[in-house]
């Protein structure tokens, strides 16, 4: 029995790639150090606006070099963080993962690379999409939008597993909290649908 909650992100992707797409992920265009193939066989495409690894090419994951309608199964793990003021770099690592200026500034990355996404799989291929919604001084349920985004787009939600993983949490511990803290994040499996 797989569970759509997991507290292992290794044992998530795993069970999301037997159920999904047995033959494995093909590409990750946001792979930065590589953190989800600790068990996992590392793609034959791998990609990064900002490559930590000489192994990595540079490329930007809205505008890849692969063909139209070549891939069989990919993954995107954007950034998720935005409101970029005071001190939230410095207390967000935000340097390492990436941080938007603005809801406005995530949404029109979210579009552009769900876009490509779909440009460049096969049709009925997948897309395992991670995301999180996220609280500063009001929750946005980013998950939603990633849902509607994809929907308009032409994909379908097959599926859905949330990782639970409260250890992880960073926060800022000098802020007196007003929201739950998210500990959780969400894999969507997001099947290109033919218009
Ligand atoms: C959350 S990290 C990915 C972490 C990765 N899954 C891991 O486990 O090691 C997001 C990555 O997306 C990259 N990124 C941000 N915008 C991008 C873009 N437009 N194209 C390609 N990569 C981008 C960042 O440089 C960062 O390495």
């Amino acid at each position: 029995m797989i569970p759509s909650v997991f507290i292992d992100e290794q044992e998530c992707i795993m069970s999301l790639i037997a159920m999904h797409s047995p033959n494995g992920i093909e590409l990750d265009p946001m792979f930065y150090k590589g953190n989800f193939y600790k068990k996992i066989d590392r793609p034959r495409l791998i990609f990064d606006i900002n490559p930590q690894h000489d192994y990595v090419e540079k490329a930007d994951a809205a505008n890849l070099p692969i063909d139209n309608n070549s891939i069989d199964c990919m993954i995107l793990d954007p950034p998720f963080m935005f409101g970029n003021h005071g001190k939230t770099k410095e207390y967000y690592s935000s340097k390492t993962h990436g941080i938007f200026d603005t809801f406005d500034d995530l949404e029109k990355l979210y579009k552009s690379i769900l876009v490509e996404s779909y440009r460049i799989l096969k049709d009925n291929g997948i897309l395992f999409f991670k995301c999180q919604d996220y609280t500063d001084n009001k929750t946005t349920l980013t998950h939603c939008f990633v849902w509607e985004w994809s929907r308009d787009i032409g994909f379908y939600a097959k599926d859905l597993a949330i990782l639970h993983l409260p250890k992880n949490k960073i926060y800022n511990s000098g802020l007196q909290q007003r929201h739950t803290r998210k500990v959780h994040s969400y894999f969507f499996v997001l099947q290109r649908r033919r218009k």
